[in-house]
């Protein structure tokens, strides 16, 4: 099967996952399942649950990689809502809807966070329950790559970091925290999910590293040369906000040098994964050429 149709298929999979699995928009409160929902179901690419499904699908996992996958999907949302609130990055586009505390307000923004980040242990805890060593890595390496000194840890030095000049070296961190983590992690709970052996998790982590990445530098890139209807959410923010970002340290050029530098790196790793990883290299160029 072609690439694109691989893609779009898990894509579609994932989305009729998140209408299974996230509480009714009727769910009492109403107004939260409603803002969940909202920014849940708004459009996205989905690439952090995509490659749940699809590294387990390489390791020829017996275990539904759904709630895993859909758990990922609602980090990743809290993630948005969080960092668009106007105390942090202060956006009110985000994947061509307006953010939750635009379309809802501040405090049900903030609680339809708190309530997708605790939804996603509730998931896991739920789905593989009679798994229980398999709940365990998961839940670990979930909480772990949320966590303060992961993402949180490099969304909080993002906004230290405004109005200062990094170096080279803080950038990377908070790179590799506030969105390598959660790539990262996607790739190591496929992993755990398809009972990979530890050289096989090292090896799963090193291709998130490098695309987890690649994709924030490429996000930096978009962020000065594309629009708003491309991209489904402002763009100049970072200008604006006076960040550091791969373009503001290195240029533009030199930003996409690293990106295909970090994408030829993801490909080379795919040749000593476990399995048929024509996928995984596809996606690593895919996203490598994105242009939302
Ligand atoms: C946006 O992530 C935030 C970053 C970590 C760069 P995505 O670009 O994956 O956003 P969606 O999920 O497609 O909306
Ligand atoms: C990544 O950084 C944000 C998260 C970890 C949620 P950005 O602030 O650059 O993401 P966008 O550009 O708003 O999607
Ligand atoms: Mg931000
Ligand atoms: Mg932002
Ligand atoms: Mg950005």
């Amino acid at each position: 099967m072609e690439f694109k149709e691989k893609l779009s298929g898990y894509v579609d999979r994932v989305e009729k996952g998140i209408d299974l699995y996230l509480p009714s928009k009727e769910t009492r409160p109403d107004r939260l399942h409603k803002a969940m929902r909202h920014s849940m179901k708004a459009g996205g690419k989905r690439i952090r649950p995509v490659l749940i499904l699809a590294t387990s699908e390489m390791l020829q996992a017996e275990t539904d990689a759904m709630p895993a996958a859909i758990a990922m999907e609602c980090i990743h949302t809290y993630s948005l809502i969080h960092d668009d609130l106007p105390s942090i990055d202060n956006a009110d586009l985000r994947r061509g809807s307006p953010t939750c505390h635009v379309a809802f307000d501040e405090a049900t923004a903030l609680l339809a966070g708190d309530a997708l980040l605790t939804y996603a242990f509730q998931l896991l805890a739920t789905h593989y329950q009679t798994q229980p060593e398999l709940n365990q890595k998961l839940v670990r390496e979930l909480s772990i790559s949320a966590g303060s000194e992961r993402l949180i840890g490099g969304q909080m030095e993002d906004i230290l970091g405004e109005e200062k000049q990094l170096d080279a070296s803080q950038l990377e961190y908070i790179h590799l925290n506030k969105t390598s983590a959660l790539i990262q992690c996607s790739m190591v709970m496929g992993g755990y999910l398809g009972k990979a052996s530890d050289e096989e998790i090292d090896s799963l982590r090193d291709y998130g590293r490098c695309i987890g990445l690649a994709f924030q530098v490429i996000d930096d890139i978009l962020d000065t040369t594309s629009s708003k209807e491309t991209l489904g959410k402002n763009v100049g923010g970072d200008e604006a906000l006076k960040k550091t970002t791969y373009v503001s340290i290195h240029g533009i050029e030199e930003a996409r040098d690293i990106a295909n530098d970090l994408t030829q790196r993801a490909v080379e790793i795919c040749h000593s994964l476990p399995g048929e990883a024509s996928f995984l290299s596809g996606l690593a160029e895919h996203l490598n050429r994105r242009l939302n």
